[in-house]
């Protein structure tokens, strides 16, 4: 019988590629999400591209009765994916309490629920965020590195849901969690009938990029040119949405699969494991900027202003671990995944 595998967060950016490749992997799938930052005709694009609908929940995980009736509903489940969560860091800032409650509430009810209908397995969304700025000798960033006191109330539901995940494995001898570090996630499927769909003016360099190519914004602000770089803006690790997604169906795999843990503790214990999700190659702004111009042709108006606050200089991930444990690789060329996003942005403001 297909393993199912229960999907929070499943309309969103990240989990809406995860869906196409658990659902390419042979899994049934079930969302749940409540479209508070995404739509029901993404369900429209998962299914044209593989061909099968997948379940759409369309619950809140802070409304525990609506989530308990899901579980009853769809058991017996093999794992959860948990990426529901709000994600604007900037806002996070202005909304604290927004966020401690839908980041923390949302996995607390989801890890009640899992324990109360004997679902063991957890994948969880986490971020290269709770690193900060590494230190010179952590550059690439393994998962060794020490985890920084975080500089938005964003970043510190990560921390604090990291911990609960901890505390709970420890607790519940049956629980398996692995927790993935994402860097910088960027692009859409290569059909560009799903992919990434900001609200308002995007904060996040990419769909900055091809906004501003499409015409909808008159020009790029680079944030600051000054930074100890070669080309003095801020280096960060692109990781193409797709590669990601794949990360999460071999991270199911392996819990699912019973395979021994791999124990560095720490930062991995009782019965969690940490991987982090990049390329292991920094890019600078301009660098992203120039490549986007020369692959598309596109031009992208830009100028230098000053450093935008909070932001981290540079960080890059080593991917030796996911690599080795995992065997997951991303590997496709930042050119192929510039395109995408070009792509994507070109169908949904159908300019040919
Ligand atoms: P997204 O906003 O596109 O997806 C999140 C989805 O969760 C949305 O569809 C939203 O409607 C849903 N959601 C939010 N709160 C919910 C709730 N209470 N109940 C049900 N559904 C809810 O974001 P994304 O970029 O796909 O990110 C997915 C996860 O990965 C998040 O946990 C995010 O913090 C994490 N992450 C994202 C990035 C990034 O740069 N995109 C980097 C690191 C980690
Ligand atoms: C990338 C680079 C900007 C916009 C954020 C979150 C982090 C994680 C990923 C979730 C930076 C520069 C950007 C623009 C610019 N998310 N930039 N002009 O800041 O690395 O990380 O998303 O966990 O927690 O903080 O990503 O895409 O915002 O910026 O020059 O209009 O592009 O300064 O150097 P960031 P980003």
């Amino acid at each position: 019988m297909a393993k199912k595998v229960l999907v929070t967060g499943g309309t969103g950016y990240i989990g809406s590629h995860t869906v196409v490749s658990l659902m390419e992997g042979g899994y049934e799938v079930v969302i749940v999400d409540n479209l508070s930052n995404s739509n029901r005709e993404v369900v429209d694009g998962i299914a044209a591209i593989t061909g099968k609908r997948p379940i759409l929940e369309e619950v809140d995980c802070l409304d525990k009765q609506a989530l308990t009736k899901v579980f009853e509903k769809h058991a017996p489940l093999d794992a959860v994916i948990h990426f529901a969560a709000s994600k604007a860091v900037g806002e996070s800032v202005e909304k604290p309490l927004l966020y401690y409650r839908n980041n923390i509430g949302s996995l607390l009810n989801v890890l009640d629920m899992m324990l109360r209908f004997g679902v063991h397995h957890i994948v969880f969304s986490s971020s290269c965020t709770v690193y900060g700025q590494p230190d010179k000798e952590h550059l690439p960033v393994s998962e060794l590195a020490p985890v920084q006191k975080a500089l938005s109330p964003y970043g510190h539901t990560k921390q604090v849901n990291e911990d609960i995940l901890y505390a709970a494995a420890y607790a519940h001898k049956e629980l398996r969690v692995t927790l993935l570090r994402y860097f910088n996630p960027i692009g859409a499927h290569p059909s560009a009938l799903i992919g990434e769909q900001p609200n308002g003016v995007p904060n996040n360099l990419l769909p900055f990029v091809t906004q501003t190519a499409a015409g909808l914004r008159d020009k790029l602000r680079v944030f600051g040119n000054d930074y100890h770089t070669p080309d003095g803006s801020c280096i960060r690790d692109y990781i193409y949405v797709v590669d990601l997604a794949k990360a999460h169906v071999k991270a199911v795999e392996r819990m699912l699969s019973n395979a021994l843990q791999e124990t560095i503790t720490p930062p991995d214990a009782e019965r969690v494991e940490v991987f982090n999700l990049g390329t292991g190659r920094g890019l600078s702004v301009l660098e992203i900027v120039n490549t986007f111009m020369r692959v598309t042709g596109q031009n992208i108006p830009y100028e230098i202003v000053g450093r935008r606050e909070g932001d981290i200089e540079q960080v890059w991930a080593s991917p030796e671990k996911a690599n080795r444990v995992l065997g997951w690789k991303a590997e496709t060329p930042i050119e192929q995944v510039l395109l995408s996003a070009w792509n994507w942005e070109k169908r949904i403001r159908h300019i040919q």
